[in-house]
């Protein structure tokens, strides 16, 4: 799981320490919890959902109500769909794992429903049973889609991902309009305006419930950072702003935190780095696919974080492409948001830019502004 020592200080939700719990029933047939002593994750059953709540009775025991967090993953055979599963079945705040795929689910799910996790595994495959791998789940992750090969932008695979993403999006209108979805399959910038239309069309749109992933962005920046200047990677926390596509992705060298100082080529080589990530990645895998390790790391980050806003931590903050009036002229952006029970709770307004990011967001604006009309086009044809 990634614990909230891994995630950069302004995501780090405050979670009381809690020793482990064991569960007993009481008397009164209630399910009540026991503290106990060096209880392990992989405990599996023993170890207790984090989304339970807890009341003291009046005879000093912990009473546990047990809250169900089903997470749907659309396209869990993939790249990125297995590790992000492994992930999540080794997640605390999951009870329940739902792969979809429109093959090789079954699979999956099997070899995944081993690990001794309290984690419920279940698969589906194919769009007969889309229905039940969505119902009843609170959030819903979709890295359905093709991946770049050499010499290709995300853009480039609009025509194939554009109808993937817009046919999911309307089975989750149809199977769980209530559900928070974190959209991983690229291009973010134009899919979100997608699932944003389909959601309209179907009369269940809310802003609030529907997130691009760009948190790779995010921990791409925190490791190069971190290397450059020889900080510890878990203290470091680098805004990344904008969009998920070359130029767009803007990271905040001006607001990293523990504060620090780069000199103009510093920033100019990091920034150019940071964009260009995910095409050192592609190239190095040379037509076997883009990142996916690190793609299923910052979407189980992204999804942990959700799901900690959703069951009212409070503090939980993700950078995300969200829809935003924090840039002017767009309706979608990427920026610092405060997660909480709805999903975005508020996204706070960008802080002062530095020159030199002053004139990199204007310029990605207007990239911006033409794939999310891309997107609004392709759903309303
Ligand atoms: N947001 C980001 O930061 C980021 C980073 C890396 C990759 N990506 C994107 O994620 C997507 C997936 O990448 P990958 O490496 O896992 O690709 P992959 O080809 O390994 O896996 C994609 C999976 O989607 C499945 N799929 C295809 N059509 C489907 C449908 N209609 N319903 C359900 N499943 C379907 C495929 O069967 C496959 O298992 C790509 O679009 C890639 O560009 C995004």
């Amino acid at each position: 799981m990634l614990s909230a020592q891994t995630m950069h200080p302004a995501s780090r939700p405050c979670r009381p320490s809690r020793p482990s719990l064991s569960i007993k029933s009481s008397s009164s047939g209630a399910i009540t919890a026991f503290r106990s002593r060096g209880g392990s994750f992989f405990g599996g059953a023993r170890a207790l959902c984090a989304c339970s709540r807890m009341r003291a009775t009046r005879r000093g025991r912990l009473v546990v109500a047990v809250r169900c967090s089903k997470v749907a993953i659309l396209g869990a055979s993939g790249g990125i769909g297995q590790p992000l599963a492994l992930l999540l079945k080794m997640n605390k705040n999951v009870t329940d794992l739902a792969l979809y795929d429109i093959a090789n689910t079954a699979g999956v799910a099997a070899d995944l429903s081993h690990c001794n996790t309290g984690v419920k595994v279940t698969g589906y495959t194919g769009e007969e049973e889309i229905g039940g791998a969505l119902a009843g789940a609170q959030l819903v992750v979709i890295p359905a889609g093709v991946p770049r090969k050499p010499g290709m932008t995300r853009d480039d695979l609009f025509s194939i991902n554009a109808g993937i993403v817009k046919s999911l999006v309307e089975a989750c209108s149809k199977h769980c309009p209530g559900a928070v979805l974190n959209i991983i399959s690229n291009p973010v910038n134009s899919t979100v305006a997608i699932a944003a239309e389909v959601l309209k069309k179907a009369g269940v749109y809310d802003p609030k419930k529907l997130l691009g992933v760009t948190a790779l962005d995010v921990v791409r920046a925190n490791t190069f950072v971190a290397e450059a200047k020889g900080l510890d990677v878990k203290d470091v926390d680098v805004p990344v702003i904008g969009g998920h596509a070359g130029i767009t992705i803007l990271p905040l060298l001006s607001q990293v935190s523990p504060s620090v100082s780069f000199t103009s080529s510093e920033i100019e080589g990091l920034t150019t780095r940071i964009q260009n990530a995910g095409t050192e990645v592609v190239e190095a895998k040379a037509g076997a696919g883009s990142a996916t390790l690190s793609m299923a790391y910052a979407a189980a980050r992204m999804a942990e974080s959700t799901l900690l806003g959703l069951k009212g931590e409070s503090n939980v903050m993700e950078c995300a492409f969200v829809e935003s009036k924090v840039a002017e002229g767009l309706s979608y952006f990427a920026s610092k948001v405060v997660l909480g029970p709805n999903g975005v709770a508020d996204i706070p307004p960008l802080p002062a830019l530095s020159p030199y990011e002053q004139q990199c967001l204007d310029k990605l604006i207007p990239e911006l502004a033409k794939s999310e009309a891309k997107g609004v086009a392709f759903a309303s044809a």
